[in-house]
């Protein structure tokens, strides 16, 4: 076999074996190219006698043309299969079922829930809603509220205390909502009809207690309002967030400097295994705390307490949450655990209304 034979049968061998696009170019530049072999052979005619050129250069070039050709089939050959596979890669199984979309993926945590149930039912009674800032003063949070200087009632709020200003006076963060009771009396004029949902702190933290929680306060001031509407208002309430057509509550004296006389409210209930149910049963739950306003506070938020009279609530949004959802651990409303939120939370486009439902 001559050179030129087997060079070709060289060259259409490593064509037929070039796997890809790049592979076969690398062929051709090294038969083809400037210092390809076939180039080299074609350099070699001019130093040939003129017989000679016309048998080799034919020859040459039927081995150029050939391999040309060749490599014009290889390359069609690997862009159709490169397409092919391409395409099989690529494929869109439409039948699949559609991810879902990120309204739907997201979970709106059950403390947001129940904040906008209660809001929600409140709202209906005729309530606005009023806000307060989590940053407060003494004398909003303590004196005005008839918790004179250096009572030890102001002891049982741990309080978490800012460093004292120049003229001695610290700011804190709320013990509770009621001083937004007092920005509102001092701002508006009777008949005056709140809620207040709102952050507060204390210094305390177990199972059954977070440095921060929530709570939601009520106020109703006008001439004529008693202890009847107030009991009206609560059971209302408990049966409309409780979603249950009855609940037996139970009225407990008590003490806060800022209601008198001062209750406290239990609702039925029947703790079952996994479950508890409101309404009926044989325990009692505390849920909040309430009251007729004290004359003093009226006072101090320049309200007429011969003229006016009204009562006031709070109630912890955690605590009824956790109830209301079986929340086991009050800790974990806090933890921002996407595995907990996914649990226990509610579906974002299932916005609670009294005439759709509150939870369902
Ligand atoms: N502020 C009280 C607390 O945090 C709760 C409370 C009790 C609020 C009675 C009221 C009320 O408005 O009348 O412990």
């Amino acid at each position: 076999m001559s050179d030129i034979t087997a060079l070709q049968d060289d060259l259409l061998n490593q064509i037929g074996a070039a796997s890809d696009e790049a592979a076969l170019e690398a062929v051709r530049v090294s038969a083809l190219g400037k210092k390809g072999s076939i180039s080299a052979l074609l350099a070699t005619l001019g130093k040939m006698s003129p017989d000679q050129r016309k048998v080799e250069g034919a020859a040459i070039n039927a081995v150029k043309d050939k391999v040309t050709q060749a490599l014009g089939e290889r390359r069609d050959l690997l862009k159709s299969a490169a397409l092919d596979a391409r395409l099989a890669r690529e494929t869109l199984d439409v039948t699949l079922p559609v991810r879902d979309a990120p309204a739907e993926a997201g979970r709106i945590h059950p403390l947001s829930q129940v904040w906008d149930e209660l809001t929600t039912i409140f709202a209906d009674m005729g309530f606005t809603i009023a806000e307060g800032p989590d940053i407060e003063t003494d004398d909003y949070n303590f004196t005005k509220l008839n918790f004179p200087i250096g009572h030890p009632a102001r002891e049982m709020h741990d309080t978490f205390f800012f460093n004292p200003k120049e003229d001695g006076s610290r700011l804190l963060l709320r013990t509770h909502t009621s001083p937004v009771q007092v920005r509102t009396m001092l701002s508006q004029t009777p008949p005056i009809r709140v809620v207040c949902p709102g952050r507060t702190y204390r210094i305390d933290s177990d199972a059954t207690h977070t440095p921060q929680f929530h709570q939601v306060e009520g106020l109703v001031i006008d001439k004529g309002s008693h202890l009847g509407h107030l009991k009206w208002i609560l059971h209302e309430f408990c049966k409309a967030f409780f979603e249950v057509d009855n609940v037996n509550m139970r009225f407990r004296p008590s003490f806060f400097p800022f209601t008198e006389p001062s209750l406290e409210v239990d609702i039925q209930c029947r703790r079952g295994k996994d479950e508890i149910r409101f309404g009926e049963g044989e325990d009692w739950l505390e849920i909040l705390g309430c009251g007729m306003v004290h004359p003093n506070v009226l006072r101090a938020c320049n309200i007429d307490p011969d003229v006016y009279q009204g009562f006031a609530w709070g109630m912890g949004i955690d605590r009824i949450a956790m109830l209301k959802y079986g929340l086991p651990d009050l800790r974990a409303l806090f933890d921002a655990d996407v595995r907990w939120l996914n649990h226990y939370g509610f579906r974002p486009l299932e916005v609670p209304t009294l005439a759709g439902g509150l939870s369902s």
